[in-house]
C-alpha cells in the first residue's frame, strides 16, 4: 500500500475528536459557561444534553483532562455507560468503591463520574443514583450525558446545572470538514467541492460525528475523483436524486403501483434518512392547502411506528400513499 498518503488507518472522528475548550466547534454559549466553572475549581453537576455527534462526550473528557492532573486520571475519573448501569448493586458498589479509594497524599482531589447514556438508565437506579449524588461529598463531581433530558428523573435534574447542546449549523459543519480535509491533504475537484460538502451536511443533519464518517466513506470509497454527490448519497442509505425525482414524480401523478417500484429499486433504503428525505421535498409535492398540517403528523406516526420496530418498508408505503392521497387533484 506504501505510497497511500492519505491516512484511513484511524478513524476520523476519533482522530479530530477536540481536544480543548477552543476545538469544540459551535457550543459556544454551554462551553463559555463551563470554562468558567471548570477554571474557577466550583464545577456544579452537570447534566450534557443534546442530540447525538454535537460534542457532549468530548467536552466531558476535555473537562477531565483539564480538571484532572494526567497521573491520577485514571484513580480519580470513572466512565460508566448504561449498559453498566442496569443492575443497581453494580452502580452502587462500582460508585462506592471509587469514592472510597483515596491517594493517601490527596484526600480531597476532585473525582469526576462520567455517566454516559444516561436517559438509558432504568428508572430505579436513576433513583438509587439520585440518592448516591446527594450524600456524595463535595470532591465528587457528576457529569451526565443523554440525548433525551426529559427520561432523566426530575430529583437527578435539579440537582445538576443543565447545558443544552445543539445540531451543528451547516456552515459550521462544513468548516470542520474542510479544516479536516487540508490535514489530510484530499484532493476535492474544486468545481464540485460545494456541492460535495453540501451533501455532506445535508447527509449528516448538523451531527458531526456522521459528517465526518461520510467524509472519510467519501474517501475510503475513492468518490473524490470522478465526485459525484449521488453516489455519495446511495452509499450513505438516501435516495440518489434522480430516484428521489422519479419518486416525486409518480407520487405527483398519483401512481401507487410506481411509487412501488421506484421505492423497490432503493436498495439501501434507510427509513429514518427517507422520511428527512421526503419531508424535505414536500414543497415539490403540490399538498392540498388543508391537508399540510395532517400531512405532516403522519410523518411523525410513521417515524414513531418505525422506531417502535414495525416494518419499515409498510410503513413507508403507507406514508406513500398518503401523499399520494394528499396532493392537488388532477385536472381532468
Ligand atoms: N462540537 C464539536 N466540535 C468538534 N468536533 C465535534 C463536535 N461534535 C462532534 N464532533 C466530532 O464528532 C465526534 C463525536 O462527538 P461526541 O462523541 O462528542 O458526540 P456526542 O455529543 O457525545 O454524541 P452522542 O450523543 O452520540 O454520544 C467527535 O470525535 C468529533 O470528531
Ligand atoms: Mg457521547
Amino acid at each position: 500500500m506504501g505510497k497511500l498518503l492519505i491516512d484511513l488507518e484511524s478513524p476520523w472522528v476519533e482522530k479530530y475528536r477536540p481536544q480543548t475548550f477552543e476545538e469544540v466547534v459551535s457550543q459556544n454559549l454551554a462551553v463559555e459557561n463551563l470554562k468558567e466553572f471548570v477554571s474557577k475549581g466550583n464545577m456544579p453537576h452537570m447534566i450534557f444534553t443534546g442530540p447525538a455527534g454535537t460534542g457532549k462526550t468530548s467536552t466531558a473528557l476535555i473537562i477531565a483532562k483539564h480538571a484532572i492532573k494526567k497521573e491520577n486520571y485514571f484513580s480519580n475519573v470513572l466512565e460508566l455507560n448504561a449498559s453498566d448501569t442496569v443492575r443497581m448493586n453494580y452502580v452502587r458498589s462500582v460508585i462506592k468503591n471509587f469514592v472510597s479509594q483515596n491517594l493517601a497524599l490527596e484526600r480531597n482531589a476532585l473525582k469526576l463520574i462520567i455517566l454516559d447514556e444516561a436517559d438509558n438508565i432504568p428508572n430505579q437506579v436513576q433513583q438509587a443514583l439520585r440518592r448516591i449524588i446527594e450524600k456524595s461529598s463535595l470532591n465528587v463531581k457528576f457529569i451526565l450525558m443523554c440525548n433525551y433530558i426529559n427520561r432523566i428523573i426530575d430529583p437527578i435534574i435539579s440537582r445538576c446545572a443543565v447545558f443544552r447542546f445543539t445540531n451543528l449549523s451547516k456552515d459550521k459543519v462544513i468548516e470542520r470538514l474542510r479544516f479536516i480535509a487540508k490535514k489530510e491533504n484530499l484532493n476535492i475537484p474544486q468545481t464540485e467541492e460545494n456541492k460535495f460538502y453540501e451533501t455532506l451536511f445535508f447527509i449528516s443533519g448538523g451531527d458531526l460525528r456522521k459528517a465526518i464518517n461520510a467524509l472519510q466513506m467519501s474517501v475510503a470509497l475513492e468518490l473524490l475523483k470522478n465526485l459525484d454527490s449521488n453516489e455519495i448519497l446511495k452509499v450513505s442509505g438516501f435516495l440518489d436524486n434522480s430516484t428521489l425525482n422519479e419518486l416525486l414524480e409518480n407520487i405527483r401523478s398519483k401512481n401507487l403501483i410506481r411509487s412501488r417500484k421506484t421505492l423497490e429499486t432503493v436498495q439501501t433504503l434507510d427509513a429514518r434518512n427517507f422520511l428527512r428525505q421526503m419531508i424535505g421535498s414536500l414543497n415539490e409535492l403540490d399538498i392540498q392547502p388543508g391537508y399540510l398540517n395532517k400531512t405532516l403528523s403522519y410523518f411523525g406516526d410513521v417515524d414513531y411506528r418505525i422506531s417502535q420496530g414495525a416494518d419499515e418498508r409498510i410503513q413507508l408505503m403507507s406514508l406513500i400513499s398518503h401523499l399520494i392521497k394528499s396532493s392537488i387533484k388532477e385536472k381532468e
